[in-house]
């Protein structure tokens, strides 16, 4: 089986990502959305991203344009009916993402390998709600797409071995580095990731240590490039909760109860830089603690 049109659903901050370096690696990428806005936002930093590569001659101009007519842009996804591979990078929330599923298996042709960027959701359960379980697996990038090289590949119980293959083999094509994962909750780098940034938000909630000074302790004490407060922001609020929820339910360990402070930031709407506010704030472009 060749894969020659590949089609991302969700032009958020990791859709918009995964279409560009699929179209880099000269794959024909069809990027869909439900919202029409989100999709001109995804252009206009993919378009950014390329310039920024083309500006250090990483890239030439021509390669930047050819990459960007590689993609198309749909809010229908009947478009997808020709893809070869569909990579979900929607909402972390299981039933929303199974109807999606559900809603694919209808669409695609019968050959296509259904895909999802799930950060901690089970891949057997999401491919228990397709008729092709065996061709369904979970191919977990990391933010931001074009800078970050590891990709966790996570089959399901039920995905085929050639399907695995076919897909490491592609990551290997995006130059990213692909390690193969189990499918347990939360799977290898987010069960290590959140639990401590939940622990860095319960020190905020419990007055250790300002926002600032934890982040500084992390970067200065354990050489970490950003702080676990300042990454929170940039993986979204309402996904670290989700995934916090995931391993919560998946292992029935108190360890994994999501700080009541970063409930209750997601229940205000305060979801790090995508909502402008999160223990930093971002409005005006000025980040303050
Ligand atoms: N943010 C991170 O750091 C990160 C890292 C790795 C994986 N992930 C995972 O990637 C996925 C997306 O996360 P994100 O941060 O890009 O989210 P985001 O909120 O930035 O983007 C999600 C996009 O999906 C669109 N959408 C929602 N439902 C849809 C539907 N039914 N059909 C089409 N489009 C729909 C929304 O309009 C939005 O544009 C989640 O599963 C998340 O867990 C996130």
């Amino acid at each position: 089986m060749q894969i020659i049109e590949v089609g991302v659903i969700g032009a958020g901050q990791m859709g918009n990502g995964i279409a560009q370096v699929i179209a880099q690696a000269g794959y024909k990428v069809k990027l869909c959305d439900l919202n029409a806005a989100a999709l001109e936002t995804a252009l206009f930093t993919i378009n950014k991203n390329l310039d920024f590569l083309v500006n250090k001659e990483k890239i030439s101009q021509d390669q930047k344009d050819e990459t960007l007519t590689r993609i198309e842009c749909h809010q229908d996804l009947s478009a997808l009916a020709n893809s070869d591979l569909v990579i979900e990078a929607i909402i972390e929330n299981e039933k929303i993402k199974s109807d999606l599923l559900k809603q694919l298996d209808g669409i695609c042709k019968d050959t296509c390998i259904l895909a999802s960027n799930t950060s901690s959701i089970s891949i057997s359960k999401l491919a228990s709600a397709t008729h092709r379980p065996e061709r369904v697996i979970g191919l977990h990038f990391m933010n931001p797409v074009p800078q970050m090289k590891l990709v966790e590949v996570i089959p399901a119980l039920q995905t085929q071995p050639d399907i695995f293959n076919l897909c490491f083999a592609l990551m290997e094509k995006l130059e990213k580095t692909p390690v193969r994962v189990e499918d347990i909750p939360g799977f290898a780098a987010n069960r290590i990731l959140i639990p401590m940034i939940n622990e860095a938000i319960f020190c905020l909630y419990e007055g250790v240590a300002s926002a600032n000074e934890i982040d500084t302790i992390s970067q200065l004490g354990m050489s970490h490039k950003m702080g676990p407060l300042a990454l929170a922001d940039l993986i979204g609020l309402d996904t670290c909760l989700s995934i916090m929820e995931v391993l919560y339910d998946g292992f029935k360990d108190s360890k994994y109860r999501p700080c009541p402070l970063l409930v209750k930031m997601v229940n205000a709407g305060q979801l790090g830089r995508k909502s402008g506010q999160g223990f930093y704030s971002y409005l005006d472009k000025k980040v303050q603690a």
